[in-house]
């Protein structure tokens, strides 16, 4: 176990997570494992069509604390709903009456699948990643779990291969036919750099965040309610695009060639693909950008980002639409866009950090008057990812 200076809310969330382990067990954990959301900075479903993202770990944690059992039983404490699950590791299956367990569950069936030797253990999970809001604390959940079976277990996994049977777990146990993106960079994540991933060969490449920036991410307080099914409808245009043009995966086709043949297309698929095979072509350019101090290029790229997501794959929504028009408003802000799946949830601004106060004065109001939903705001830094802690 290493040990490292945390920040005070991480020092706040141990303590929450001891107490609740000692009342609830009786004794103290043996050790903590904490796991951040995330939040994307570029590169928005491109990640099941094999292609770049730019995603960051953020300083919100999802933290359990583990003691290991002689037996094959987990227990779980959740203290956001104040709840217990339990079950065997011999024949899991999905929990419909706390269905927040399922994420354990769903990583516990794909380390077996995968033979690696579990052990039981009780645990308390707590954390401050907003729940539902589009900043991954379910994969934060699913890799802290599988940190957690490694360590009590004795074994540890490379953070792709983690990333990818925390994957496995929700397409395959959980349903969810979400992407690798998030697992990746919860698994894998650097403090003060985002990744550059690409989806199709598992590599990635650190991208330091420009100094005297702040990540700030505004949730619309706009639930995500049409997620689950548009993004599967998503993916399915995506693959019909991609079948049409003769090519394995969206990631196959340049923006040059792809504007050369887009009359091929239907109207929705059209659309679809030009969001998936642009984007990918700005997230390579925000890179360089990034790296050649090009702020003013890596905003317009976010911009054009949104744009393209809002017109072409059509999984903005008005409140998103308002979040980020408030802060292209502002001061002191390089960029602005939609982040995640969309249809609600979250913006992610990279703001000066001498400007951040001014926008926390003024984005949220601007967004109040244009709706009439509170918004919430996490200034953020972006962190380690999943990591032991003391
Ligand atoms: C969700 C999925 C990711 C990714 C994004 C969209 O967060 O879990 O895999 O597809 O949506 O970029």
């Amino acid at each position: 176990m290493h040990s490292e200076i945390e920040g005070d809310r991480l020092v706040a969330l141990r303590a929450r997570a001891v107490e609740a382990f000692a009342r609830v067990y009786g004794h103290g954990p043996s050790f903590l494992v904490a796991a951040p959301g995330r939040v994307n900075l570029i590169g928005e479903h491109t990640d099941y069509n094999d292609g770049f993202v730019l995603p960051a770990a953020i300083d919100r944690h999802v933290l359990v604390a583990v003691s290991p059992r002689e037996d094959r039983r987990v227990r779980l404490y959740a203290s956001d709903f104040d709840e217990i699950a339990a079950f065997d590791l011999d024949g899991i299956r999905l929990d419909d009456e706390h269905p927040w367990s399922n994420y354990e569950r769903a990583v516990a069936w794909a380390l077996q699948e995968a033979h690696h030797g579990l052990r039981g253990m009780d645990a308390v999970i707590t954390g401050d990643v907003p729940i539902g809001s589009g900043l991954s604390s379910s994969a934060a959940v699913e890799v802290a779990t599988a940190r957690c079976f490694e360590a009590t277990g004795g074994f540890l996994l490379d953070g792709v291969e983690r990333a990818l049977l925390c994957q496995k777990a929700e397409n395959e146990f959980v349903g969810m036919r979400c992407g690798i993106m998030d697992q990746y960079v919860i698994s894998l994540g650097r403090r003060e750099h985002a990744l550059l991933i690409d989806c199709r060969s598992l590599e990635s490449r650190l991208v330091p965040i420009p100094p005297g920036l702040c990540l700030v991410v505004c949730d619309t307080s706009k639930r995500r309610g049409l997620v689950d099914s548009e993004y599967n409808t998503r993916r399915e245009e995506c693959e019909t695009g991609a079948r049409l043009l003769g090519v394995r995966a969206l990631r196959d086709i340049g923006l040059k060639e792809f504007m050369l043949r887009e009359a091929e297309l239907g109207e929705v698929i059209r659309k679809r693909c030009r969001h998936v095979v642009s984007e990918n072509r700005r997230v390579l350019d925000a890179v360089e950008a990034a790296q050649a101090g090009d702020l003013a290029r890596f905003g317009s790229l976010m911009r054009a980002s949104h744009l393209s997501l809002r017109d072409d794959y059509e999984v903005s929504c008005p409140e998103l639409d308002a979040m980020v028009e408030a802060a292209w408003r502002q001061e002191g802000v390089v960029g602005a866009r939609m982040t995640g799946a969309g249809f609600g949830g979250c913006t992610v601004n990279l703001v000066e950090t001498d400007a951040v106060d001014e926008f926390l004065r003024r984005v949220p109001r601007a967004y109040e008057d244009a709706t009439g939903l509170v918004p919430r705001i996490y200034v953020c830094a972006a962190e380690e990812g999943v990591r032991l802690i003391d």
